[in-house]
């Protein structure tokens, strides 16, 4: 089977779908790799790398490749580029692009949308989601830490001692428990709050502090967090409104799956945090958590600093794509296996994971 790896081309993309590692396990399993000249410069791996591991460099992606592998979703002119039957992968937008569904659809490709993927144990080795939000969380207190007038650690110095920054996570998923784990190695006083009630012990045992704010959501069957009422919406923002000048440091990462960011933080409660603190809205892409987050931006409002930018595992493109590429590599050999496409619709995970596929290979 050969597999091809475009240049990524959406804007602000830095990340590419296979490394040079993952060139050389997918040829171990049989699978010849093709890599678009450049596709990995902008996350750091160069086009001779790739061919000491063992990849053809092609000058298009769309060279009679059986399957591409990609992290964004692809133009209307890479998709128009495609062979019919030929199968796509990756972060294919399926819940806030059904246009560009359909356009695969249309085209008559297999499509498979690495969001898509059931959250099931044995899905976990293929888990985007799951690896590029631990990258986000990571990034996100360091954006933070670098944008605030304030040590993080507690100093105990000749010149007296130095309070410890406080950082207050709201949604403690995959990406909030990073960023708790990551604020407390930097030395920050840690508090977190999240909708599902089954967080709270695994924000405590990161030595986090579990905020009360008297909500309490639901989880639904596949552990996402359902979407509060609008009452409890509303408590939610004035509990937040009274905790949140204690605060140096916020960092929101609340989602509830195909639905827009719960707005966490009004513009009142921002108003009311103290000069210099910082917001860092991981939920910029569908909306923001926070009513003054810019989506793409870093904004300075009421002198606090929203940081909304929409692609932060892109600002850490070489593990970013390292991580990815594992996962790419494990669904791959899912449906590939041997080095065979074999593209099994029982299996949950393939049915699952599947957005568009032509009529012929239906089930
Ligand atoms: P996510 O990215 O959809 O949401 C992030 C967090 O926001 C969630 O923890 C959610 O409860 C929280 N949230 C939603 N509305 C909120 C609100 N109004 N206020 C505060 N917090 C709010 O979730 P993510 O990070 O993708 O993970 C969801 C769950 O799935 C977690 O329990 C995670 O451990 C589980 N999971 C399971 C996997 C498996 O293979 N079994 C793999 C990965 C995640």
């Amino acid at each position: 089977m050969r597999v091809a790896v475009p240049r990524e081309t959406a804007s602000g993309e830095r990340r590419v779908a296979l490394t040079p590692e993952a060139v050389q396990r997918l040829a171990a399993a049989g699978i010849q790799v093709a890599v678009e000249h450049g596709a990995g410069s902008s996350a750091g791996f160069r086009d001779a790398h790739y061919a000491e591991a063992g990849a053809t460099l092609i000058g298009s992606a769309a060279e009679g490749a059986e399957l591409v592998a990609r992290v964004a979703p692809p133009s209307a002119a890479e998709v128009a580029a495609l062979a019919p039957g030929t199968v796509v992968l990756g972060f294919l937008a399926p819940l806030s692009d059904p246009a560009g569904i359909e356009r695969l659809r249309e085209r008559g490709v297999v499509a498979f949308a690495l969001e898509a993927l059931p959250r099931i144990t044995r899905a976990q080795p293929m888990d985007a989601l799951s690896s590029q939000a631990t990258v986000a969380g990571y990034k996100a207190v360091l954006l933070a830490a670098d944008r605030v007038p304030k040590l993080f650690p507690l100093l105990m110095t000749a010149a007296g001692t130095i309070a410890p920054a406080r950082v207050l996570v709201l949604g403690a998923g995959v990406a909030g428990l990073q960023a708790i784990a990551t604020a407390r190695r930097l030395g920050a006083v840690v508090s977190a709050f999240d909708v599902r009630p089954a967080v709270r012990e695994q924000v405590e045992s990161l030595g986090a502090s579990f905020l009360e704010l008297g909500v309490v959501g639901e989880e639904t069957a596949g552990g996402y967090a359902k979407e509060l009422t609008p009452e409890e919406q509303a408590r939610q923002q004035m509990a937040l409104e009274e905790r949140l000048p204690e605060f140096d440091v916020v960092i929101t990462t609340a989602l509830v799956p195909g639905r827009p960011a719960p707005r966490l933080v009004p513009a009142s409660a921002v108003e009311r945090m103290r000069p210099g603190s910082c917001v860092v809205d991981l939920a910029a892409e569908t909306g923001g958590n926070c009513e003054l987050t810019s989506p793409g931006e870093e904004v300075v409002r009421h002198d606090v600093t929203i940081v909304g930018f929409t692609n932060v595992p892109s600002l850490m493109a070489a593990d970013a794509s390292r991580l990815y590429a594992r996962n790419v590599v494990a669904l791959v050999e899912h449906l590939a296996p041997g080095g065979v496409l074999t593209l099994d619709f029982e299996d949950e995970i393939v049915a699952g994971a599947c957005v568009a596929r032509p009529q012929e290979v239906k089930a």
